[in-house]
């Protein structure tokens, strides 16, 4: 009987497609899959290390899944993803149960790794984070059947100081535009109606292979593909969305009017500490030009407070930002201090009771914005993509509309006299808000 292997992924979108891609190759070396813990003879944790706390719940979950080689069968615990790319030695060190490491460049290398620990080796297969996957490569979708997120690109060429990782993920490589439609038709082809497009930075598309900007033109030629009904684009970068990138949203029949554009923080001194190459006039700038270009658009960002040296004034000019510009959904990120990086060295760490009540403050400011936009949705009918009945109260349904993306944003909860299926496309009358989710009922 073939050996059983669970797996479980931290982290974000970019590492679960390399977890679903480390899963196919698993299950093409003759390895079965579970989902039960307890009766893996092998597990395999994925894991993040981009701040502090996605380092402290790989731990934990290192350190939960440890467990089973006391209680379960497992006989080899494997470390995959960011945490084994960073710290090989210190966890090798301090967690002896694992008998595997895996980093970001050797995702193809993890059957060899689970056989050679399963014949009693410490495997350390971490080296340079040089790899991109290929359309062909085997893959076990772990999304909903009708979602699957496509990575165009992988690694990091922007220098924000507060960031490693580029130190993990290598320097920027997109995959060729042919071998995304591959894989973008082959998911068509198995009922995916959603496509999300993933990258460190998705708008540098093309840079290293084409020498442009290419992300307006993969995005016409996502659109030509027969199937798949939404392409949604996470990661943008503002600094590298063209006119071409907007004109390319809005004539699109596919493309979410959604976009996803981390602009970190709208005080100029603190961009300029970030290194992140913008500025609060270019970004309003910015958000005019989509909102006027794209109507209806959905706008998400995300902040970070906090940043060294980062004054009440500073934070004030954010908050205010925040009022003007007026985003439909924001994430608000305690500024976390990785060694490694610039920002590390810099002078004025916050202290972290100041960081952590100019986080409450912002996100309490976004809830009320939030709120106020969602309500003004009461009376209008949206298109959701149905994900299936809802635990939120008898009778009722949930799904997403064009201006959430999965996990980050927020749900249309609805009522249906309909047998619905997931990934079923329905109209939703919203008859209800709160500042998060929308509720209504089902029309067409
Ligand atoms: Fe974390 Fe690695 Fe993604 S550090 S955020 S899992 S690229």
């Amino acid at each position: 009987m073939a050996l059983k292997v669970g797996f479980v992924s931290l982290g974000c979108p970019k590492n679960l497609v390399d977890a679903e891609i480390m899963l196919g190759f698993i299950k093409h070396s003759g390895y079965d899959l579970t989902n039960l813990e307890q009766e893996a003879d092998v597990l395999v944790i994925n894991t993040c290390s981009f701040i502090d706390e996605a380092k402290e719940e790989s731990i934990k979950t290192i350190l939960e899944l440890a467990q089973y080689k006391a209680d379960g069968k497992c006989r080899s615990l494997l470390v995959t993803g960011c945490l084994a790319q960073r710290y090989p030695q210190e966890l090798l060190q301090d967690i002896p149960e694992i008998n595997g490491l895996v980093g970001t460049g050797f995702i193809p290398g993890i059957a060899e790794v689970i056989d050679r620990t399963l014949n009693g080796e410490i495997v350390v297969m971490v080296g340079k984070p040089g790899y991109l996957h290929r359309a062909d490569n085997p893959r076990i979708q772990a999304t909903p059947a009708y979602t699957a997120y496509l990575k165009i690109a992988e690694g990091c060429d922007n220098c924000c100081s507060y960031c490693i990782i580029p130190e993990i993920r290598g320097p920027y490589r997109s995959r060729k535009i042919e071998d995304i439609l591959d894989e973008a038709a082959g998911f068509a082809d198995h009922g995916v109606k959603e496509l999300i497009l993933t990258a460190q930075d998705t708008t540098c598309y093309g840079i290293d292979l084409y020498s442009r900007l290419a992300l307006d033109e993969l995005l016409k030629r996502l659109e030509d593909i027969e199937g798949s009904v939404w392409i949604r684009i996470l990661y943008t970068y503002p600094t590298y969305i063209t006119d071409e990138l907007i004109r390319a949203l809005a004539g699109g029949k596919k493309v979410c009017r959604y976009l996803d554009i981390p602009l970190q923080h709208a005080a100029d001194t603190v961009l300029e500490r970030m290194n992140r190459g913008g500025s609060r006039g270019e970004y309003v700038s910015l958000i005019e030009k989509l909102r006027s270009a794209i109507p209806g658009i959905t706008l998400r960002t995300s902040f970070i407070v906090g940043f060294p040296g980062e004054t009440e004034e500073e934070f004030q000019e954010l908050l205010a930002f925040m009022s003007l510009v007026k985003f439909d959904r924001v994430g608000v990120f305690i500024y976390s201090c990785e060694e490694g990086t610039a920002a590390a060295k810099m002078e004025g760490q916050v202290p972290e009771d100041i960081k952590v009540e100019r986080r409450d403050r912002a996100m309490e400011l976004q809830q009320k914005l939030s709120l106020e936009i969602n309500l003004r949705k009461i009376g209008e009918t949206v298109t959701v993509l149905v994900e299936g009945i809802s635990s939120e109260g008898a009778g009722l349904y949930e799904g997403r509309s064009e201006s959430d993306a999965p996990d980050i944003d927020g749900k249309v909860f609805f009522k249906s006299t309909k047998d619905l299926d997931q990934g079923d496309f329905v109209k939703v009358l919203i008859e209800n808000a709160s500042w998060y989710d929308l509720n209504g009922v089902q029309v067409e």
